[in-house]
């Protein structure tokens, strides 16, 4: 850990991450019931931090967890006290920690909020020349994957199970079709269309695949939210994941396959270049 991102948030005090404490009665220990968000930020300015914080709004209503606080104040200040530039955001609102274990949710409990920042994870040049890898893999997680819960268990397995086939990320598939990557949305440039699946309660909607798809949209290349099978993904000429962390990136191997030539595609390389233009300059 870097100097610069030692200083975190803990339920109103700004400390040192290594002191940082919360009660093993915390519900986001016990249930994982909470909800989080990864925020990017590019010279100090947060990038579409109003998408975010809808999202998190979105989120804390969907679990019941109404929680009256200033984020948008909050982000500010961390970027202060942790010297601005380039960083990610992580904040996570967890139910807070009652008096006992109780799956039923207490009334009138105080929400633990906790936030710190991170270096920002730099691509390795391999993974720009060459593309990232991936596996398909069945999604057996909930229904509600549109909520942006800190219980990742399923997450974690697939990303798991995909790293032991030596693969980057995880493809998840439900029925055939596919829904979103283990912790990424999913691109596939197919007959000359973008194509990434559409809004559904099954995949999170990915605040950096929105301005993916402004920049793709503004460069003239056809864009539609609709539903890409397993069979389709296999054939398309391109494959891209997107995440606040990992921007947007090629995938030129799948299940051990090359997609299309095996290497970055020419859409993704213009594309790729107009998101460095607009994360800086929005
Ligand atoms: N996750 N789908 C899932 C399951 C994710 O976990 C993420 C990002 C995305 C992309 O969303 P966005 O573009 O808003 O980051 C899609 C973050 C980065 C994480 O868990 O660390």
């Amino acid at each position: 850990m870097s100097e610069q991102h030692q200083l975190c948030f803990l339920n109103g005090e700004m400390l040192a991450l290594s002191t940082a404490k919360v009660s093993v009665l915390d519900r986001s220990f016990l249930f994982g019931d909470g909800v989080y968000e990864v925020i990017p930020v590019y010279d100090g300015q947060p990038f579409v931090l109003d998408t975010h914080l809808q999202r998190l709004a979105n989120s804390l209503s969907a679990v019941r967890m109404p929680c009256d606080f200033d984020f948008a104040g909050l982000v500010t200040r961390l970027i202060e006290e942790n010297g601005g530039g380039d960083m990610a955001i992580y904040i996570q609102v967890s139910r807070g920690a009652p008096k006992e274990r109780n799956h039923l949710i207490p009334a009138d409990l105080e929400a633990t909020v906790f936030a710190m920042t991170q270096a920002f994870p730099a691509p390795s040049e391999r993974a720009m020349k060459t593309g990232i890898s991936a596996a398909i893999c069945e999604d057996f997680r909930w229904q509600r994957c549109n909520i942006k819960a800190t219980s990742l268990l399923a997450n974690v397995l697939l990303r798991q199970q995909a790293s032991d086939q030596d693969a980057d990320e995880a493809i998840l598939e439900r029925d055939g079709m596919i829904t979103e990557g283990s912790s990424s949305s999913v691109f596939a440039l197919i007959d000359g269309i973008l194509r990434t699946p559409e809004d559904a309660p099954i995949l999170l909607p990915g605040t950096t695949r929105d301005r993916v798809i402004d920049v793709a949209c503004d460069l003239g290349i056809e864009v539609v939210s609709r539903g890409i099978s397993k069979a389709e993904l296999y054939l398309a000429d391109e494959v891209w994941i997107s995440s606040a962390l990992r921007e947007v990136m090629p995938v030129t191997r799948l299940d051990g396959r090359a997609v299309g030539d095996g290497l970055p595609g020419p859409v993704w390389k213009k594309v790729y270049r107009a998101f460095q233009i607009a994360k800086r300059t929005c």
